[in-house]
């Protein structure tokens, strides 16, 4: 990572505080001064700073059942941002694996490691995401083949992957992706004919939603490894 960002992550200085002390020479890095900011190091690089060796803090994982009218942005915008409700320190680091929209509910991962919430994040990984969603419409057996083998989204070159739908009531069906395009699920609802009036994400790979509207926790050591090891297990 940047050397700047390194100092963040390990200080309580801003980006432009520990841009200005690595420029002012305030930094050493495997015994050498090292003024440029966009220098790449690594966390076992022996980096001090005030004449104490830094370690980055550790990376964090969070689960968060997201309320409604809350966005997945770091600033708070037309509504307030999931951020602000987590009470912990250097929330502006943090970023989600897979946006939800603002009416939708449900399980979001957080987390400040850029490589994990990648492997989360794109299709080639095959990471399953489960939402429960409520339609305007019954849902009908033509719409349900066609979901399942794949739709048209306006605006695509390619047709969604094929996805599993399991029929809970006339209006409500449990979806299940790897994709995540914008807006996804409603925008395949609305290539059949339909009109999503609730959605609700329960489970993204092994993670499943087991707290209340509003809370946090950390993940597990295995719920984070569950999706390390199936990044590793596919790129073999
Ligand atoms: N698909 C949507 O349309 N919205 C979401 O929030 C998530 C997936």
């Amino acid at each position: 990572m940047r050397l700047d960002k390194f100092i963040c992550k390990s200080t309580q200085l801003t980006r432009v505080e520990a841009v200005a002390r690595i420029q002012g020479g305030d930094v050493i890095v495997n015994g050498d001064v090292v003024v440029v900011e966009r220098t790449q190091v690594h966390e076992d690089n022996h980096i001090i700073f005030n004449g104490q060796r830094l370690q980055a803090r550790a990376f964090r994982y969070l689960l968060v059942h997201k309320p409604v009218d809350t966005i997945c942005s770091n600033i708070d915008e037309a509504y307030p941002s999931l951020f602000s409700g987590l009470g912990i320190a250097n929330t502006s680091e943090l970023h989600v694996a897979g946006r939800l929209d603002a009416d939708t509910t449900g399980l979001v991962l957080v987390t400040d490691d850029g490589r994990w919430s990648f492997d989360i994040i794109r299709p080639s990984l095959a990471c399953e995401k489960v939402y429960r969603v409520n339609l305007s419409q019954d849902i009908n057996d033509d719409a349900t083949a066609r979901l399942k083998s794949g739709v048209q989204l306006q605006g695509e070159a390619r047709l969604t992957l094929p996805a599993k739908l399991e029929i809970v009531g006339p209006k409500e069906v449990l979806l299940t992706i790897i994709e995540g395009k914008y807006h996804q699920v409603k925008r395949m609802f609305a290539a059949v004919g339909n009109r999503v009036i609730g959605l609700h994400r329960e489970r993204v790979g092994a993670v499943t939603l087991d707290i209340e509207e509003g809370q946090w926790r950390y993940l597990t050591a295995d719920e984070v490894n569950a999706f390390i090891s199936k990044a590793n297990s596919t790129d073999e």
